[in-house]
């Protein structure tokens, strides 16, 4: 048994919805989150930048009492995950892309896949690679979607202009590409499943967050450093700038409204 926190983190509200599916499967565990809302997007900046934010966000949350770490986002995985595990070799680390990886070549092999991203993830190749590596054998398609992390950072995940720009970004892709398995590279854009299903119903969605959480009790259990079913689970929601939107992403992904501790920390002068 280990009561230590969960720590996940992310560029902004993205990684509370890995948060929310973690707690929905182990509400035992305690959670340290850390969103770096002020430098979000990450998904247009260099891989220098995304590693060096990274790594001052990994090196805060070392110092918590925590026993793993979530890189609750697809691009910080994507670009940098091996070299952050490397110098802090003793927290046990995961990232977004290797157990959905796992997760798509044992139940969609065969099908037409589409990978959405970041600029940074989708520059990585490292979906890919990997699903090659997995025995990947049908073709796969992927697309950078830019629009999609400001506007969910705004809160806007519904509405005429939700669908707008989501039909500008994947209609032609998901066409011309006739595909069938469309794969949430980015853990902002779980927040528009709802939509994009409503507009694309025949088009079958992987959440990568769904199964990373299912990943992490699995590795808790292996190692056995599940929390105790008696353990108080805390939660303290870090961010560097509190927007409204972090604030309503926050209070749903741990199911409270108040008292939810949010404090604001710039990791960086
Ligand atoms: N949510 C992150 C991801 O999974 C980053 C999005 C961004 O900041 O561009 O890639």
């Amino acid at each position: 048994m280990d009561n230590r926190a969960i720590a996940l983190f992310d560029s902004g509200i993205g990684g509370l919805d890995c948060v929310k599916k973690i707690r929905q499967l182990m509400p035992s565990e305690s959670i340290i989150f850390f969103g770096d809302t002020l430098r979000a997007p990450y998904g247009d900046r260099s891989s220098e930048e995304i590693e060096c934010f990274s790594g001052q966000i990994i090196d805060f949350l070392a110092k918590q009492p925590i026993k793993l770490v979530v890189a609750a986002c697809n691009t910080v995985s994507s670009i940098c995950l091996p070299k952050l595990q490397m110098q802090h070799e003793d927290l046990p680390m995961v990232g977004m892309i290797h157990p959905t990886v796992a997760y798509a070549a044992a139940h969609h092999q065969g099908k037409r896949i589409g990978i959405i991203a970041t600029e940074a993830a989708v520059r990585s190749g490292v979906y890919q690679a990997l699903l090659k590596k997995a025995g990947w054998t049908e073709p796969i398609f992927t697309k950078a979607c830019p629009s999609f992390v400001p506007m969910i950072e705004s809160g806007i995940t519904n509405g005429p202009r939700a669908e707008q720009i989501i039909t500008k970004e994947l209609e032609d892709f998901l066409n011309r590409y006739d595909i069938q398995i469309l794969l949430l590279g980015c853990t902002h854009y779980p927040y528009l499943q709802h939509t994009i299903s409503a507009i694309y119903p025949q088009i079958k969605i992987i959440d990568p967050a769904v199964v990373v959480a299912e990943y992490v009790r699995e590795r808790l259990r292996a190692g056995h450093m599940e929390a105790a079913e008696s353990n108080p689970a805390t939660q303290i929601y870090y961010t560097s700038k509190l927007t409204d939107t972090f604030s309503w992403a926050a209070r749903a992904a741990s199911e409270q409204q108040e008292p939810l501790i949010i404090l604001k920390r710039i990791l960086f002068s």
